[in-house]
């Protein structure tokens, strides 16, 4: 499982609808990770690459709400370190959480793409807050659940985070996201094998309280080329050439897109009864599935869309505090397709 898929299962998964490449996982498998992919597969679009506006748009995808909570109160993120991590480190995913509600920064920007987000509502018709603050961190350094976790030891990672003796996170079953990160030696169930993250809720009979949570994975040691593309490339696609990290660091660079990915899905589907794409629940598509692997105009098939260049050479496509992210597009409610800060036509 550890291992990254045979090239023609690779392919075999990028010319699929998006819908079989969750049906690959496990029941509940809320997995993502940053290959492009499309939801009309046709062969001559990967081949030359989709140049015409794509971006997701099509009259097969039926995004409904099903009448359960977003969260609409001011959001708290919880990281939880899981594992070494360097301050350098921290701080590329700290800045990059605050910057959901830096106002003000330079656009296109990370706080430009949340306003997408903000577009989603519930029964009453209040939006997804525009407020995401980082909230109190929890350093779990010595792998108290093992170096292996599974989808339920993940859940005890976050009881015992929420129990700790000292400094235990707040209980905050409304507005509360449980980041789970966890460092490049650390491998959790399906990593790599087309799952790079994934959120739910924790089960009241484990924790006691039904609190939505996301796991996103440093993938730099495991599976780089499949978790932190397009940083790092599976060197058996020939063609592929990785492009350089607008933070300098390939791991979590990479996580930054899956972080942005899973927030904006927990925000819109924390019970998982809310905003999806799908008949069966079991294998929900949300907002962000919906735009794997776009993060400009043009974007979809097997083509990532428009990026920029800095003075550096990194690539990326929108700002937030002191920095500059890579970040997929999400889908927008009322445009019925993926949009982005930086779109060339906004
Ligand atoms: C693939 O899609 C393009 C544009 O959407 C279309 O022109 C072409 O005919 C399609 N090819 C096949 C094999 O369906
Ligand atoms: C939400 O956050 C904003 C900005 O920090 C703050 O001004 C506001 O009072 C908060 N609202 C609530 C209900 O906590
Ligand atoms: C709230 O959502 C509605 C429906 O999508 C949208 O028209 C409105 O602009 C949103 N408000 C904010 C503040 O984003």
């Amino acid at each position: 499982m550890g291992s990254p898929p045979a090239p023609v299962t690779l392919l075999f998964t990028i010319l699929l609808p998006l819908f079989v490449s969750f049906l690959a996982g496990a029941p509940l498998a809320l997995g993502w990770r940053p290959w492009p992919n499309q939801d009309k597969p046709n062969a001559t679009d990967f081949i030359y690459g989709a140049s015409k506006k794509y971006e997701g748009s099509s009259d097969f995808v039926h995004l409904k709400y099903h009448m359960g909570p977003v969260l609409t109160a001011n959001i708290t993120v919880y990281p939880i370190w899981y594992g070494v991590w360097q301050n350098s480190q921290k701080r590329i995913i700290r800045e990059f959480i605050t910057s959901f509600s830096a106002f003000n920064s330079k656009p296109p920007s990370v706080s430009g793409w949340w306003k997408t987000v903000q577009l989603y509502t519930d029964q009453t018709g209040a939006n997804i807050s525009s407020h995401v603050h980082l909230g109190e961190e929890k350093n779990d350094r010595f792998y108290s659940h093992g170096k292996s976790l599974t989808r339920l030891s993940v859940q005890s990672v976050i009881k015992s985070s929420v129990t700790a003796r000292t400094k235990p996170l707040p209980i905050n079953p409304k507005s509360g996201v449980y980041l789970l990160l966890t460092s490049e030696d650390v491998y959790v169930q399906d990593f790599c094998n087309n799952v790079c993250g994934f959120h739910y809720f924790t089960f009241p009979s484990i924790l006691g309280y039904t609190l939505p949570y996301a796991w996103v994975g440093n993938s730099a040691k495991l599976c780089p080329g499949v978790c932190a593309y397009p940083f790092s490339v599976p060197d058996y696609i020939p063609g592929l050439k990785a492009v350089k990290a607008p933070n300098g660091d390939v791991g979590v660079d990479g996580m930054i897109s899956v972080i942005g990915h899973e927030i904006a899905e927990l925000s819109t589907n924390p019970l998982v009864n809310a905003w999806y794409a799908g008949q069966d629940p079991v294998f929900p598509v949300e907002i962000a599935d919906l735009c794997e692997g776009i993060y400009g105009t043009g974007g979809g098939g097997s083509y990532t869309g428009q990026m920029s260049n800095g003075e550096d050479g990194a690539t990326y496509n929108m700002n937030g505090i002191r920095r500059r992210f890579l970040l997929q597009w999400v889908w927008n409610p009322l445009l019925n397709y993926c949009t982005g800060p930086n779109a060339l036509d906004q």
